[in-house]
């Protein structure tokens, strides 16, 4: 049964009656109140708000007259489907609704969001059939708190997948579950000090920036160069702590060579440095061989490994991980236990099984394919249409790319133009604190759209960006390329 609450004002001119029937009428208008729902008994809504059962009646009397609802003799009244012509629908959104898709998709038809993925080829089935069996009642123990640092079963599926595919070295124990990178950063702030001074790569995750602006620690910026984060002005800085990507510098898509990270891990060899690894999206790689990551070549226990399944699954299930040098889980132990575990536990048992069971391998092994053939045709799209027009960068590993474009235009006025035409892309600028870019880049994520949008989305941006006049150049400079 659904609950009404009206505003009804009984100082205003219009009776109550008119007042409620006006209400009801509008929410059934807007699809508020669907087709087939029973409108609460008189009594019921005569109690919940303090008024009359006639002015009750006298209201669904009126709503009854002008075909909104029906009343079903002993039984009840209940809410009549409109004819699309007799009331636009499709002009008056719901409330819900406006704010949820509707709006979003007058608004974009193409979003080239970095934090989407996806959805076609998510294994449903297999996740709702693993998430009822998670519910049995063998399982009811999920049901109570479990360990502070997650689940044991998942720790362990988590500590074979990682030395597999990244090369990570560590037992379950290492592991510290927990919901988004973000949450697990402030528990490193706790664990390496907030004395500690914590350097990171400008441009970087504006997120890891603001979670150590919000815990008050002392950030230092770091530029990068065609290697990564420079190792010359990390050691000119007075950090013990630096947060880096090595496997897909956010947001530049640079991947640290292995030179560079064995000099990285030189300069974490002094007492008590740490280097922070975040590997977000190390699993997807189009160009060249894996590097291993940074973890699984440190000997001296100075690495800090982040994993998330918030681009290899799906990004609600906030399912991210860190793996902590021993001296670190001896602190975390001692201190850190008084914080429960954030994420829930029937996610992480359904997450066991999918990982037990090989559905996470295959599952995997899909999705490097399906980002693959995106990537490719995100790729070819841009040099179809845009040609030497534009620089790609960052294109060998990840879910996204950044774009330069050559027409003279702002960061802003590119994406203003590709608003116009309904393409939403991303600003850069966001993510420098210190240094600022040479030229004006976007931010495209290809991981939600399928390869036909990719191409349609690519083809209105070039309409955004270059005037009629442009094309020929484009055409030409195409040309001189092949
Ligand atoms: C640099 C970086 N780190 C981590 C993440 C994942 O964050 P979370 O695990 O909180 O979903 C993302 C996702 O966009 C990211 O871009």
């Amino acid at each position: 049964m659904i609950e009404l609450t009206p505003h009804l004002d009984n100082e205003k001119k219009e009776p109550l009656y008119v007042q409620l029937y006006h209400y009801i009428r509008e929410e059934i208008q807007t699809g508020n109140i669907a087709p087939g729902v029973k409108l609460p008994s008189k009594r019921k809504l005569a109690a919940h708000l303090g008024i009359s059962q006639n002015t009750i009646e006298t209201a669904y009397q009126q709503l009854n007259a002008e075909g909104y609802v029906k009343s079903e003799l002993r039984k009840g009244v209940y809410v009549k489907k409109l004819a699309g012509d007799l009331y636009p629908y499709s002009s008056r959104i719901s409330f819900h609704n406006k704010k949820v898709t509707k709006n979003h998709d007058e608004q974009y038809k193409f979003d080239f969001s970095h934090g989407k993925v996806d959805l076609e080829h998510f294994p449903y089935s297999t996740w709702r059939k693993l998430t009822v069996q998670s519910l049995y009642e063998e399982n009811s123990e999920i049901f109570f708190n479990g360990d502070p640092k997650g689940d044991t079963n998942l720790r362990e599926e988590i500590a074979q997948y990682v030395f597999q595919s990244r090369g990570v070295t560590c037992s379950p124990e290492q592991i510290m579950i927990g919901a988004g990178t973000q949450y697990l950063l402030r528990l490193l702030t706790m664990l390496i000090g907030k004395e500690s001074i914590y350097a990171m790569e400008d441009p970087g995750f504006h997120r890891t920036r603001a979670v150590f602006k919000h815990e008050n620690v002392k950030t230092i910026s770091i530029p990068l160069d065609e290697e990564g984060i420079s190792l010359k002005h990390l050691e000119e800085s007075r950090a013990n702590a630096v947060y880096i990507t090595p496997s897909h510098q956010f947001p530049f898509g640079t991947i640290m060579p292995i030179n560079r990270r064995l000099e990285l891990l030189k300069w974490a060899e002094a007492k008590g440095r740490y280097i922070i690894e975040d590997d977000y999206d190390g699993e997807f790689r189009y160009i060249g061989k894996p590097i291993p990551s940074l973890q699984g070549l440190d000997f001296k226990d100075s690495v800090i490994y982040l994993g998330t399944f918030s681009k290899s699954l799906i990004p609600s299930i906030r399912l991210s991980y860190a793996v902590l040098p021993t001296a670190l889980v001896n602190q975390y132990d001692q201190h850190l236990t008084i914080y429960k575990q954030t994420v829930s536990r029937l996610h992480q048992h359904t997450l066991f099984l999918f990982m037990k069971n090989g559905h996470w391998k295959s599952h995997l092994n899909k999705m490097r394919n399906v980002y693959r053939k995106k990537q490719h045709m995100l790729v070819a799209s841009i040099k179809k249409y845009i040609g030497n027009k534009a620089t790609i960068i960052g294109e060998k590993s990840g879910l996204h790319i950044l774009l330069q474009v050559h027409n003279q235009m702002s960061e802003l006025e590119l994406i203003k133009n590709a608003l116009k035409k309904k393409v939403k892309i991303y600003p850069t600028s966001i993510y420098y604190e210190q240094y600022k870019a040479d030229k004006p880049m976007v931010l495209l994520g290809f991981g939600g759209l399928s390869e036909t949008e990719i191409d349609e989305g690519i083809k209105l941006l070039k309409d955004a960006w270059f005037n009629e006049k442009d094309e020929n150049t484009v055409q030409s400079m195409n040309d001189a390329d092949q």
